[in-house]
């Protein structure tokens, strides 16, 4: 078959969005955007309703169909909501992009010294809320025919140096073990590891004038930060026809930052 760049397209697809209602300007919001522009209907989930709606509203102005779903994507109950509303709603679910984390808010807080309550919180959101909106929406993809599963990870995890980056790692470690165990039932299962962006939160946890911003301005092949619009190209291959041999990886999209062979 010759190569077509409407591949590249999702008409048909449902797609889960978490972490997709947060701040104004996040990467999730401009996920959920991209993939309903590309044709796919979209379930934007956020432990924060109200904002879900707005990018949902958002999608729907742009012409696209998209609902709004809270959740708590660390408890299996709620997780079991959303996987039915996107069900209901649009009849299956082809594409899980599990977005949503705890990053700002951590800080950066030392190994030595957290305490387990916080070290279980970032875990149970991190790298167990993952596990569980995929394995709500396993059998769905399974009933499908295939599916495809983008975990966001970071350029913060090669090497792990926060409690943070040691989160993602382990969200690798899931995305290269689901890949293994499903990619006979055609179900992709990948990681985009962005580099520093700049959402809210992002410039909240990093500002401009930070000086982990100068150094990584200094440093990073292109010399720039990234928009989340600049992260929505490496999604589409990812949750696409374009991408079906792509399995078990891990894409940096970060301007040049973590550089491996
Ligand atoms: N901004 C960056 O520089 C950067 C870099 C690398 C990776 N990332 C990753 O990209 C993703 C989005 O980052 P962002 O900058 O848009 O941050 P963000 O804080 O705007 O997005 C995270 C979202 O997850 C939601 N969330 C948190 N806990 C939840 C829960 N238990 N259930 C459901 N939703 C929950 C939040 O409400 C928020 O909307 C995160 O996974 C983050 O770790 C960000």
């Amino acid at each position: 078959m010759t190569f077509s760049a409407e591949q590249f397209r999702l008409d048909g697809k449902v797609a889960i969005v978490t972490g997709a209602g947060g701040r104004g300007n996040s990467i999730g919001r401009a996920y959920a955007l991209g993939l309903g522009n590309a044709g796919a209907a979209v379930v934007v989930a956020d432990l924060n309703a109200e904002g879900a709606k707005n990018v949902c509203n958002e999608i729907i102005a742009a012409g696209g169909k998209a609902i709004a779903v809270g959740v708590d994507i660390a408890k299996p109950e709620s997780v079991r909501n959303m996987v039915s509303a996107a069900s209901d709603a649009f009849g299956g679910i082809d594409i899980l992009v599990n977005n949503a984390a705890l990053m700002a808010e951590l800080g950066y807080l030392p190994a030595a010294d957290i305490s387990l309550e916080q070290w279980n919180r970032i875990m149970e959101v991190n790298v167990t809320g993952a596990l569980l909106c995929a394995q709500a929406v396993i059998p769905l993809m399974r009933a499908r025919g295939g599916g495809k599963i983008v975990n966001q990870v970071s350029g913060g995890a090669f090497p792990a140096q926060s409690i943070y980056g040691i989160s993602k790692l382990a969200l690798v470690g899931l995305t290269t073990t689901l890949a293994r165990q499903l990619g006979r039932e055609k179900i992709n299962v990948n990681a985009i590891a962005p580099g520093n962006v700049t959402s809210d939160a992002g410039k909240l946890l990093t500002p401009d004038d930070s000086p982990f911003v100068k150094l990584l301005e200094a440093t990073v092949a292109m010399r720039v930060r990234g928009a989340p619009d600049e992260l929505v190209g490496a999604l589409l291959l990812l949750c696409s026809s374009a991408g079906d041999w792509i399995t078990g990886q891990v894409m940096h999209v970060d301007g040049g930052w973590v550089l491996r062979p």
